[in-house]
């Protein structure tokens, strides 16, 4: 397991929307999610977002476990200027109880269950 923090942990902080890839059986597929609902859980390597649809995404997450999130800000330094990205791998489930549906529930009552992701790299982009 990896943790988030540093650059990574800036740009989760800013980034405006989150893109999700998990793996179906045509190929890659995208959803997405507010910055600001995403919860990275301490020590930093476990992301938890709240869940109202995302059918799809559970049932690759069921076939697949991998999963991965893309995070990027204009306010966030990269390495020759301004706005920095980076992508975090790891594996995916959706949980409709338990601890992290708990936390998820404490800001967002209305989820119906908690994507958990267990972070197990990251990279930058820029
Ligand atoms: C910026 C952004 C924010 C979103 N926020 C939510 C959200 O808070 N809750 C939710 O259930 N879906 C949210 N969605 C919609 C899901 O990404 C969408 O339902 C997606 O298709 C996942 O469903 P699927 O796995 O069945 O394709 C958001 C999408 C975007 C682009």
């Amino acid at each position: 397991m990896a943790r988030i923090e540093g650059v990574y942990r800036e740009l989760c902080d800013a980034t405006e929307y989150v893109t999700i890839v998990t793996n179906g059986p045509d190929g890659p597929h995208l959803a997405g999610h507010w910055g600001n609902y995403m919860r990275i859980v301490d020590p930093g390597d476990v992301v938890i977002f709240p869940i109202g649809r995302f059918q799809r995404t559970e049932q690759n997450l069921r076939a697949n476990g991998n999963i991965q999130l893309m995070a990027a800000s204009r306010k966030v330094q990269g390495t020759r200027s301004p706005g920095q990205g980076c992508v975090i791998a790891g594996s995916g489930e959706i949980v409709t109880e338990g601890e992290y549906l708990d936390l998820v529930r404490e800001k967002f009552p209305w989820a119906r269950g908690a994507l958990v992701m267990r972070v197990a790299s990251m990279s930058t982009q820029l």
